[in-house]
């Protein structure tokens, strides 16, 4: 088997099976980036302008803590994939489901349908993204040099989906400029992301069925019936628990929105601290691993604030397009979820640049002094938003598109020293009885900054983006610094991983 891997070069000198998970993801965050582009306005949208009429700053906090949800299934996706089901029947699955997710969205079917929608595709994504990664590294035995640049690959692959979607899909909502329905139709635009999933299920399924291994159809270790019962049990008290916070806040007539997104943003906070204390206390687990996890705390936190941030862009600066910016250059009109394009767009620019300076430079910086720096360029293009207000004097009245462009530019450029350089770093630093759940705990960084976020953003509006873009900002570089000075201890903690 591994010599078969070995020697197939079919695709740009990868396995074949690589094209498969490329155009599978591809198309898979093509549906997801699409939908979150123009999502925060189909909630918050007057009815009679097509959208759902949810106030703005319940809009931005369900925004952030459906993001938070997203990732933080792939706790469960994970485990699902290692003891029961292997990887690809969970990414087939997660699939099915978040196409369904996306018709959901595409119906006339307003509330009920957003929330079966923010279901289906919360599940769906849980159980693909974790396992459709971990199928890319299954293509290639240990000792093959290639994995790098495959992972780098499959990368491109996702933000080729995230560049094209903030395009088609908001340009499928406005009837593709053909005067197809009156104003904006939401759902035509969901439909868009639906086909987009149903594009990638295609991909998967037919690919898969030549160039995907069968290894991948097995559980890596699985689960035995007595483990299979303490489980149950565990997860009967888990429901339970939840049940009775939950019939206890409605008891109390407390059961809303608010209350809820409160809830999981405790649970995004609580698990990552729970299974940090479970590795540090695990007999499995050797004194040099436990040092090297006690070194992954700061960077855990590091990276939390930073998809805090760089997940705001689909909430924060999203609400900044709409209302603050100047939709056009010259004579050439977009939207506002048209932004959202940057982001992968820069990721795309940058990503050769920083391939090629990691590989000239000798004596580059230890992964948390990158993380360091990463944290700092975030925190600037925070601050750079404050600056378009204290110029103008004033919070009102548009401001040129560039400021947004400005600060993608910058906070990419913290992603790239952070994202590629967080999911290596995350891999080797994790204790062999726990290989999985370090994965896992690589999404729960982005989950706990977007759990946060759904708190924040409520003190967001034009009237306060100053001191909120200042602060959230300041808090960052601020952040980055003290990480800049704990550099030599938490290297030294790593224990030989650099
Ligand atoms: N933009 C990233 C992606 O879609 C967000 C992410 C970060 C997801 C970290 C998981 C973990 O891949
Ligand atoms: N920045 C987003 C991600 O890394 C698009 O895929």
């Amino acid at each position: 088997m591994s010599k078969e891997k070995d020697f197939d070069t079919a695709f740009f000198g990868q396995p074949r099976g690589i094209s498969t998970l490329f155009y599978t993801e591809t198309w898979e965050r093509f549906s997801y980036y699409g939908m979150r582009a123009i999502l925060l306005f189909y909630m918050y949208y007057a009815v009679k302008d097509g959208g759902l009429g949810i106030n703005e700053t319940t809009a931005a906090s369900i925004m952030s803590i459906y993001g938070s949800l997203v990732y933080l299934s792939g706790v469960l996706g994970g485990w699902l994939s290692d003891r029961i089901w292997g990887p690809r029947k969970a990414v087939l699955s997660g699939g099915i489901l978040i196409m369904f997710g996306h018709i959901a969205l595409s119906l006339p079917f307003g509330m009920p349908a957003l929330f079966a929608s923010i279901a289906l595709i919360i599940i769906g994504t849980g159980l693909m993204k974790p396992n459709i990664s971990e199928m890319v590294g299954e293509l290639y035995s240990p000792e093959d040099r290639r994995r790098n640049a495959g992972f780098s690959m499959f990368v491109f692959g996702a933000n080729l989906g995230a560049v094209v979607a903030p395009w088609a899909v908001p340009a499928a909502s406005a009837g593709f400029g053909l005067n197809l329905w009156h104003g904006n139709n939401f759902h035509a635009g969901f439909s868009l992301a639906a086909i987009g999933m149903f594009f990638a299920l295609v991909q998967y399924v037919y690919g898969g069925h030549k160039y995907l291994t069968n290894t991948s159809s097995e559980p890596q270790d699985p689960i035995s019936s007595e483990e299979l019962h303490k489980l149950i049990v565990r997860t009967v008290i888990a429901v339970v628990v939840v049940a009775v916070i939950l019939g206890g806040l409605a008891a109390m007539g407390q059961l809303n929105i608010a209350n809820v997104i409160n809830l999981i943003t405790v649970i995004a906070i609580g698990l990552p601290v729970y299974y940090f204390v479970r590795m540090l206390k695990s007999d499995k687990v050797t004194k040099t691993e436990k040092s090297r996890v006690a070194a992954y705390i700061p960077l855990f936190i590091a990276a939390a604030i930073f998809w805090g941030i760089e997940e705001s862009g689909s909430v924060i600066l999203a609400l900044f397009a709409e209302q603050r910016t100047v939709l056009h250059i010259g004579g050439w009109h977009f939207a506002a979820a048209n932004f959202q394009t940057l982001n992968p767009l820069f990721i795309m620019i940058l990503t050769p640049v920083f391939v090629t300076l990691w590989s000239r430079w000798k004596n580059q910086p230890s992964s948390p002094a990158k993380f360091a720096a990463g944290l700092v360029f975030a925190g600037l293009s925070y601050v750079f938003m404050a600056l378009p207000a204290l110029i103008h004097g004033t919070t009102s009245g548009r401001v040129s598109p560039f400021w947004l462009v400005g600060s993608w530019f910058i906070v990419e450029i913290g992603e790239m020293l952070i994202s590629p350089i967080g999911i290596s770093v995350t891999t080797r630093l994790a204790p062999n009885a726990f290989k999985s759940q370090m994965m896992s705990m690589w999404f729960m960084t982005d989950a706990a900054g977007q759990a946060v976020n759904a708190q924040i953003v409520k003190y967001y509006s034009s009237a306060t983006e100053v001191p909120y873009f200042l602060s959230v900002g300041v808090v960052s570089i601020i952040f980055g610094i003290v990480l800049m000075f704990m550099v030599k201890k938490i290297h030294s903690l790593m224990s030989g991983i650099d």
